[in-house]
Parts: structure tokens; C-alpha cells; sequence
């Protein structure tokens, strides 16, 4: 692919860009991503998946919507292959991007998280494993039936007999304590050790650990704090810093390249800021991108020189060139860039 010098590319540690992430991953060269780590909206009734939102609670009336669950909860058949579907799409072209034996690491509730594995697999990745991010403390939604007995047009001898045959059962929501993480892998060329020799990725790092232990399926790490989340950062959905770190430094080297399509307000960037990568972001609804921007500004080092001088992060062996959109690209981006490249630029938006 063609690649030209277009200064919001060459940039020194992150690049964030407001806009659509179907398109403007389009715009990423092929065999350039050394990983990717998303957390897709969820598809979930009322639960922060604008992109499907209206079309979803206009199904409230169709057969398999369970009307009586919390937001969040109701049951659509649809919901499952509307993710897959919308999925499917970006990770043809995470595929696309990443360079072989790359790793693609999907955040996913774990009600849908059967969809997005076969998304992923469908689209040419291998499914290596499922990671369970266990943040132990879940709201409980579990709705007691009591009193959708009491209002039943039932004579009360049919009532007492029905309440005691339940005997407080309830619908079947165990406490939430986890989300899934689908950990794939883009196919290899020839053998590990010969495809970390081309490309330098798809072996993992097992020295990493969250517990002192070798590296497990399970990662236990608490939701993110107040202050972790950051000034205005009210977004639903705020992945653990430390969490995305972990994950970031068992499958990546430092100054390598991480990539979230669905940035929300930017922890993946941050994690990757925190440990020495770069990362590429995209984010659709304006005020995630702010805060994102603001947050990735805060977390990526600080530009040592004056006068125009790039940033200076750690020494890398990272090859910018690669890197590079096709020329014909950034025209159409127009604003809505933040990225730390230079002292003069900060995060700005259209
Ligand atoms: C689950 S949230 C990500 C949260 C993020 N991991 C964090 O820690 O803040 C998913 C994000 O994807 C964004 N999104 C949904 N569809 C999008 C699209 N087509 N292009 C870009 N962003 C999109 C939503 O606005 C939302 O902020």
C-alpha cells in the first residue's frame, strides 16, 4: 500500500480520531497493527449501543422481549446476530490490518460473547482462548416473580399454593461478576518462532502477572475508581487502566503499535501510554473523544523539547514509516484529531 508523509500520522505515541470506526480503520495500512484490543458497544438494550439503540427498543413488542427485565437484561433473539453481524465487519478488516500471528482481543458480556467469537473466527482470526475479567462486584438483577403472582386473576388458594411451589425463585440472573474476554490470534506465517522473527508478535510474554502468579485466564481487577476514570468521564462502560496493561503487555512489545476501534473514553490508550506503546483510537460520540483526549494527553509523556521538538517517549525500535495512511486519505478525515506529537498540538476538536 502506498504510504506518504501526512503529519497527524507521524505521530509520537497516540493518535485519537473522532469519526466512524468502520471507516476509518479503512484507512489503516495492511499488516501494520501489532494488536488490538476492543470493547465493542454491547448491543444491549439501553446499554450504551447507540449504534442499533432505536432499532432495538422498537422490537419491545416482538416475540422474545421480555418486557419485565431491568434495562440492560431484556432478552432479543436479534441481539446476538445483530452483534455478530456488526462485528463480522470489523474484524474482516482488524484482519486486514494487523500483522500476521497479531493478537485481537475482544471485550464482551458474556451472554453475547458465544456472537463474538464466531465473529471473529468467521473472519479469519483463531480463537486461542477466553479470558474472564472477574471485577467482583455486580449489581444484582434478579427479579423476584412474588409479586406477578399476587397480581394474577387467580383466587387467592391459587396464589398461596403457586408462591409456595417457587418458593422465591427468581428470573435467572445470577450476580454479575464478570465480562468475557475473546482472545484470537491472526494466522501465523510459518512457525511461531518464524513469525516473531518477520513480524515480532504472537508469542506472549508469561512474565507478566497480575498475581504473582504465571499469567491466568482469570484476571481479577476492580472497576475502575473515580479518579482513575478522571474529570467528566461518566461513560457507562470504563475498562480497569491496569487491566488493559496486563492484557497490552502479555501480547505486545513496548513501542508497538495497539489499536481500539471503539475508544469510549480512552483506557486502552492510557494502559498504552503507561506501558510503552503506541496506540491508535477511534471514538464516534464527541464527548467520549473529549474526555478520551483529555486523558490520553494527561497519560502519554510529556514533549521534552521546545520550539517544535517531537515528544520524547522511551527509546523505541518503532518504524514510523509503516505507519502511514495512503495519501489520498487524511483529506477526508478533516478535524477531529488529538494526538501527541508535538508541544504546539494538543487535542482539538471539529
Ligand atoms: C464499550 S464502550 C468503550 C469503553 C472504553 N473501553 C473505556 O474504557 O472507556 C464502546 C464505545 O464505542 C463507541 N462506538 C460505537 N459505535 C462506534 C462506531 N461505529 N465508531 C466509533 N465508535 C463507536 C461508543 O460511542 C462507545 O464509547
Amino acid at each position: 500500500m502506498t504510504t506518504t508523509l501526512a503529519p497527524p500520522f507521524d505521530f509520537e505515541h497516540f493518535l485519537l480520531k473522532k469519526g466512524d470506526a468502520f471507516d476509518l480503520i479503512k484507512a489503516l495500512p495492511d499488516n501494520s497493527g501489532d494488536a488490538s484490543i476492543g470493547d465493542p458497544p454491547y448491543n444491549l438494550h439501553k446499554m450504551g449501543s447507540d449504534w442499533d439503540h432505536d432499532a432495538l427498543t422498537d422490537k419491545s413488542g416482538r416475540t422474545g422481549v421480555v418486557k419485565s427485565l431491568p434495562g440492560g437484561m431484556k432478552l432479543d433473539r436479534e441481539q446476538g446476530r445483530q452483534l455478530g453481524a456488526f462485528m463480522f465487519e470489523m474484524c474482516k478488516q482488524t484482519l486486514r490490518v494487523l500483522k500476521p500471528g497479531a493478537f485481537y482481543i475482544n471485550f464482551s458480556q458474556p451472554r453475547l460473547s458465544h456472537w463474538m467469537a464466531v465473529a471473529m473466527e468467521d473472519a479469519g482470526f483463531e480463537i486461542r482462548d477466553i479470558l474472564i475479567w472477574n471485577y467482583g462486584t455486580g449489581q444484582t438483577k434478579a427479579a423476584s416473580q412474588d409479586r406477578v403472582v399476587r397480581k394474577m386473576k387467580i383466587s387467592d388458594e391459587e396464589k398461596v399454593r403457586l408462591l409456595a411451589s417457587m418458593g422465591g425463585r427468581k428470573t435467572p440472573q445470577l450476580r454479575p461478576m464478570c465480562e468475557h474476554m475473546i482472545l484470537a490470534q491472526k494466522p501465523r506465517e510459518g512457525t511461531f518462532v518464524q513469525n516473531w522473527d518477520k513480524w515480532g508478535v504472537g508469542l506472549v510474554d508469561t512474565t507478566q502477572s497480575l498475581d504473582g502468579k504465571f499469567p491466568g485466564q482469570i484476571m481479577s481487577v476492580a472497576k475502575p475508581s473515580k479518579a482513575e476514570r478522571g474529570v467528566g468521564n461518566d461513560h457507562v462502560s470504563v475498562k480497569p487502566v491496569k487491566l488493559i496493561g496486563h492484557l497490552i503487555e502479555l501480547v505486545t512489545t513496548e513501542g508497538q503499535v495497539v489499536i481500539d476501534p471503539f475508544a469510549g473514553s480512552g483506557s486502552h490508550g492510557v494502559a498504552a501510554m503507561n506501558t510503552g506503546r503506541k496506540f491508535i483510537g477511534f471514538e464516534r460520540e464527541p464527548k467520549a473523544f473529549n474526555v478520551a483526549a483529555n486523558r490520553l494527553l494527561a497519560a502519554a509523556p510529556k514533549p521534552t523539547g521546545g520550539g517544535g521538538t517531537c515528544g520524547q517517549g522511551p527509546k523505541r525500535s518503532f518504524d514510523v514509516a509503516k505507519y502511514k495512511l495512503p495519501p489520498e486519505q487524511p483529506r477526508s478525515f478533516g478535524f477531529g484529531w488529538a494526538h501527541r506529537q508535538c508541544p504546539t498540538l494538543t487535542a482539538w476538536d471539529d
